[in-house]
């Protein structure tokens, strides 16, 4: 077990960068925050100095815009490809560690088993494939890493579909959810402290990283709509019936056994997890 005193995070403010902050700080270690505007991770001088004096670097920064990527194409890949390979081999030769979080976008979700580390990615969407391409690029970069895909991740920083859902379920007294895409709605909290813990243990590859359990979204909106103690029908609906830019994968199960091995406790329920966000909104 290594012993960490100061952490990069790159996308900082973001959703799951922010909560990671807040986790480094509840564990006296202390998180060097950086983010848009100041940072840019297309940067390399803005990279070099997020490098100086820290024990790891997170790379929490992406452009997540998934529908927004379809026509944004170039400013998707040089977010998170071509500026992930770059990052990569500044750390390489700066000898700091790297943690990059990446997505269970970069499968189809044609397949109805869970996917493991040894999948292959096959992504549908230019986030996905941009994400894709950022992880090979880290890879090739050959310094010492950590890839993590998490999926369905909410928060307390900016909106997610938690949020959307809680917000249309007062406003509106019915909603249409989709039932054909599974996954594990995952907090970001939770991936925080995984993440420290994969740091502290020198973690290195790739794992992927989900609450336990897996759920439609139509069910997961009947589970909200039940803690929440509203008066809303929820009706199931299919994915093509929604026209959006990008192409979502409609399963998005993760195996997380390799994860799991190294965490000193069992990963939480989605349930519980989601009971105690909405407690705290
Ligand atoms: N949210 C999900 O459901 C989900 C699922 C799977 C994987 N992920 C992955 O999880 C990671 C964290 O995402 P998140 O959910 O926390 O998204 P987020 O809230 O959008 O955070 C991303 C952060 O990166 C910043 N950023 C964008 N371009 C940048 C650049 N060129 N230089 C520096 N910072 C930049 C964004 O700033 P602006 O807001 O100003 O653009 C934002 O603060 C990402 O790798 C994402 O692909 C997310």
């Amino acid at each position: 077990m290594s012993g960490l005193t100061r952490i990069a995070i790159l996308g900082g403010r973001g959703m799951l960068g922010s909560d990671l902050a807040k986790a480094l700080r509840t564990c006296a270690i202390e998180p060097v925050v950086y983010d848009l505007p100041e940072f840019d991770l297309t940067r390399a001088e803005h990279v070099a100095r997020a490098l100086v004096d820290v024990d790891w670097v997170v790379n929490c920064a992406a452009y997540t815009n998934v529908d927004g990527a379809e026509t944004d194409q170039a400013r998707a890949y040089q977010v998170n490809a071509e500026a992930v390979g770059q990052m990569g081999q500044s750390a390489a030769q700066a000898g700091v560690p790297v943690m990059h979080i990446s997505t269970d976008f970069v499968f189809d979700g044609q397949g109805d088993q869970p996917y493991t580390e040894a999948d292959t990615p096959n992504p549908i969407s230019v986030y996905g494939a941009s994400k894709w391409q950022g992880e090979q690029a880290l890879t090739h970069a050959g310094g010492s890493h950590c890839i993590v895909r998490v999926q369905w991740t909410y928060g307390h920083a900016g909106t997610n579909f938690i949020k959307k859902i809680c917000e249309r379920a007062r406003t509106q007294g019915q909603l249409k959810v989709v039932e054909d895409q599974i996954g594990s709605p995952t907090a970001t909290e939770e991936v925080a402290r995984a993440l420290i813990e994969l740091m502290r243990k020198q973690a290195q590859g790739l794992y992927h990283y989900a609450s336990h359990g897996y759920v439609s979204r139509f069910h997961m909106a009947e589970f909200l709509i039940r803690q929440l103690g509203l008066d809303v029908t929820v009706e199931p609906c299919k994915t093509s019936e929604f026209i959006c830019p990008a192409a979502r994968p409609l399963n998005s199960r993760f195996d997380c056994k390799k994860v799991s091995k190294l965490l000193d406790q069992p990963i939480t329920s989605w349930q519980e997890a989601l009971t105690h966000y909405l407690e705290q909104l």
